[in-house]
């Protein structure tokens, strides 16, 4: 797997024998077509708009277009606010009527339609039936494995996962990863477009089910449903707990470097040391992986690369920093909701 801030230059995709040459360059991109314009695909039209893309959309549903530019709208100002492409514009929207026409000129296609898997095989054949030869087709799935959607399309070595995370047009994660049948430039292309388009992207190099970002949400979420089911905790404290503590943090560390701080100046080896017995602790719900010298020392190494040099003193000023900002952040809104409020109620 490729850390989100690997550099991917342009020439390793020109040396990568297995592109063809007429796929357009990732940064020439200038039409993307989306299939599905439900939560997730709206959120994908209105983040492409921002970005100053040409969008058409296509969706069965016969009230599609209204709920797409009521999406549209509704995220608009807080697009504003974060700063539009230059000739960003809803305007640069077309819902057409049929899957053909959406994807006919498109440079890239991003599919958001339901999650069932027949429907996904289905389309994702239309769709590679119906795109110009050399366009990369993403999906947002969150559950299937390409490997198993791409098996009725002519051109499988095409078709990705991108999977986003919601709302797509404010949350920067894509995860991408190809099936068995992906070809390696074509999940290296998309991966080099969704950056291009202002995402945070993480490339993974096999099929994980959940991908990552939603296996550590889901390992919390189990957590949460044990002590709920077991009368241990409240929804109400369950949700405080992450919002003004780990949460906090994980907004801008994630758990690993949050855990190698946990480890003062010992950073992660210290901390694994110290608390990796408790791993086994009687209290622990979800089975751990036995913490052998092999995991230790791979977590430890990992992390050193994830703090690159930076010293205890200069992450918690870093931590520190970050903290005040999100608190800040978050007060704001909370005052702005207030005043908002108070001028309703008068
Ligand atoms: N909701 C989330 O938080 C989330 C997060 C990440 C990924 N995803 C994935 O995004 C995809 C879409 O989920 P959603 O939450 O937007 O669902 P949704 O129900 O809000 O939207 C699905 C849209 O697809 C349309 N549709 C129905 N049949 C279609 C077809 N044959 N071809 C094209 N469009 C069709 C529907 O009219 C609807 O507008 C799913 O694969 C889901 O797993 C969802």
């Amino acid at each position: 797997m490729l850390p989100d801030n690997t550099e991917y230059t342009e020439n390793t995709l020109q040396h990568d024998p297995q592109r063809p040459g007429a796929a357009a360059d990732p940064e020439a991109v200038r039409t993307v077509a989306c299939v599905g314009a439900g939560v997730i695909g709206g959120g994908w039209v209105a983040h492409f708009l921002a970005r100053g893309y040409r969008v058409v959309a296509w969706d069965p549903a016969e009230d599609a277009e209204e709920r797409l530019r009521g999406l549209v709208d509704a995220a608009w100002p807080a697009l504003t606010g974060l700063g539009l492409a230059e000739g960003a514009s809803p305007d640069r929207l077309s819902v057409v009527a049929t899957l053909a026409e959406a994807v006919a000129d498109a440079d890239f296609v991003q599919e958001s339609a339901p999650e069932r898997l027949e429907v996904k095989i289905g389309l994702l054949a239309e769709i590679d039936a119906a795109a110009p030869e050399h366009v990369v087709v993403a999906s947002s799935t969150s559950g299937y494995s390409m490997t198993e959607m791409q098996v009725k399309a002519a051109r499988p070595e095409r078709l990705v996962v991108g999977h986003p995370f919601n709302p797509p047009y404010l949350v920067p994660l894509v995860e991408v990863v190809g099936g068995e049948a992906t070809a390696p430039w074509a999940v290296e292309w998309a991966a080099e477009f969704y950056r291009a388009a202002g995402k945070s992207v993480i490339t993974m190099d096999r099929e994980l089910p959940g991908f990552i970002g939603n296996r550590i949400q889901e390992a919390a979420w189990r957590e949460a449903l044990h002590m709920v089911d077991n009368g241990e905790a409240t929804a109400e404290q369950i949700d405080l707990a992450m919002t003004a503590g780990p949460g906090l943090r994980w907004a801008f560390f994630g758990p690993c470097l949050t855990f190698h701080m946990a480890g003062g100046e010992g950073g992660m080896a210290h901390m694994l040391d110290h608390f990796g017995p408790s791993l086994k602790a009687p209290w622990t719900r979800l089975e751990s992986p036995e913490l052998t010298a092999e995991l230790r020392d791979a977590m430890v190494r990992e992390t050193d690369e994830v703090v690159s040099g930076r010293s205890t003193a200069d992450l918690i000023a870093q931590r520190d920093r970050r903290l005040i900002a999100v608190m800040r952040a978050l007060a704001e809104v909370d005052a702005e909701e207030e005043r908002e409020a108070a001028e309703a109620g008068r």
